[in-house]
């Protein structure tokens, strides 16, 4: 089989690493990937939006399988746009349609999705700027903290956790007046839950499902979670404060409803469904869906699975796929992130990396990474994962610490603290 990945940050180059270990497969190609993913298969000069460009590459080198990474393509409608076209559509694109992409495109959308499937999630109210009174009496009516979140895609900064009623009053009103673009034209209003975070990941065609992995991530910058978000600084697989019964009320109340949502919506939607959790006096809540996988989650996520990876994937819509296992390695897995210094704000490009090549008993996902001749240079704000197994969290975490320290380059940063709060 012929496979193409879109992407090139960790997560594309742990997805490559695992489907590059199995026999069926005759060539991988990564779109555009960086200097990591050109050492598992080989690094197209694909735009990711270009999806003309995208589908002349897969017919002309007979890709069977096209891996969506991030989102952005999927909220562009890559899906479609390749089951409309008949020179394309025998592709199987890894990824949800235009429509199953909103339940991370628009939080009103997935808000609306989980109400109707009964699945359980802090309750909310919607506002646009011809309902900011109503906006700013639903904040007067309750305490805060406020938890204010722009309907579209913020790159990330769209989430607003306020103390103060005042402050959050004017937030509302500068994310209502284009403080986000049009991606803050309406906004929701959550109910503040205070509780521990986790990620399940599913794999499914919109019938049938497999539970990947679970992890957490550590999204703030500063040590003990503190400074301004970032795509993720670390993560852990498994969570140890997940047990066999946490899951089971996960997969009754939150994973079998999402795909029968997905039914009865008639949403095509073959990919990964990312969910994020948060347990509150013992039960799970959803905070949001990500309709990809998440960075650095598949750096510990991809290590975790046993099994082979590629028939499962390519199994994806026939009866096939529930045949196949999907086991679980038991040890643990932990990735630390190197960031460039000044990340998530602004930070330089072009530092030569070294002492990649020391490292042992680790995976080294490449990032932020470029190849300039015989150098590796950062490129990007999140830089390179380290990977590594343990027999608990701790020991993998360690594994972990010890090569990023072997690891340099012109302002490394990273955080010594991930798993501090497991
Ligand atoms: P999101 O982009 O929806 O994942 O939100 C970013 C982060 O904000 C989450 O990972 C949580 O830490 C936090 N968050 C989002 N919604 C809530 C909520 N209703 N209550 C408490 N924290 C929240
Ligand atoms: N690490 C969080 C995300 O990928 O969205």
């Amino acid at each position: 089989m012929n496979v193409l990945i879109l992407g090139s940050g960790g997560r594309e180059h742990a997805l490559s690493w695992k489907i590059a270990e199995s026999p069926l497969l005759d060539n991988i190609y990564i779109a555009p990937g960086n200097a990591g993913t050109q050492d598992v298969g080989q690094n197209v000069p694909l735009d990711i939006l270009d999806f003309d460009e995208i589908a002349e590459f897969a017919i002309s080198e007979e890709i069977d399988i096209i891996v969506v990474g991030p989102e952005a393509p999927l909220v562009a409608g890559i899906y479609d746009y390749f089951q409309d076209r008949e020179d394309t559509n025998g592709i199987k694109v890894v990824g949800p349609s235009l429509e199953g992409a909103k339940l991370e495109g628009s939080k009103s959308y997935g808000k609306v999705f989980m109400m109707e499937n009964d699945i359980p999630t802090a309750a909310y109210g919607e506002f646009t700027s011809d309902t900011l009174d109503a906006g700013i009496a639903h904040l007067r009516a309750n305490n805060g903290p406020y938890v204010l979140k722009a309907d579209g895609l913020a790159a990330g900064k769209g989430v607003l956790i306020i103390d103060n009623l005042e402050e959050a009053e004017s937030e509302l009103k500068e994310m209502l007046s284009g403080k986000f673009g049009e991606a803050s034209s309406t906004v929701v209003i959550e109910e503040f839950l205070d509780g521990i975070e986790f990620s399940v990941f599913v794999l499914t065609d919109g019938t049938r499902y497999k539970v990947l992995p679970i992890a957490k991530d550590y999204k703030r910058i500063g040590e003990g979670d503190t400074g301004l978000n970032t795509g993720g600084m670390g993560a852990v697989s498994p969570v140890p404060f997940v047990d066999e019964s946490m899951m089971e009320k996960v997969e009754e109340r939150i994973i079998k409803p999402t795909i029968s949502g997905l039914q009865n919506r008639k949403i095509a939607y073959t990919g990964f469904v990312f969910i994020g959790l948060i347990v509150v006096d013992g039960e799970p809540k959803v905070i949001e869906y990500n309709c990809r996988m998440g960075d650095p989650e598949t750096e510990v996520v991809m290590p975790r699975i046993k099994s082979d990876f590629l028939p499962v994937l390519a199994a994806l819509g026939t009866d096939e796929f529930d045949k196949l296992p999907l086991k679980h390695d038991s040890r643990s897995c932990a990735t630390i992130m190197l960031v460039s210094g000044g990340y998530p704000e602004s930070y330089e490009k072009g530092k030569t990396i070294t002492g990649i090549e020391k490292v042992e008993s680790s995976i080294v996902f490449h990032a932020g990474t470029k190849q300039n001749g015989d150098e590796v240079m950062t490129n990007g704000g999140r830089v390179i994962a380290v990977s590594s197994f343990g027999n608990n969290k701790d020991e993998a975490i360690s594994t972990s610490m010890r090569n990023v320290e072997l690891i340099s380059f012109d302002k490394k940063n990273y955080r010594k603290d991930i798993g501090f709060d497991l």
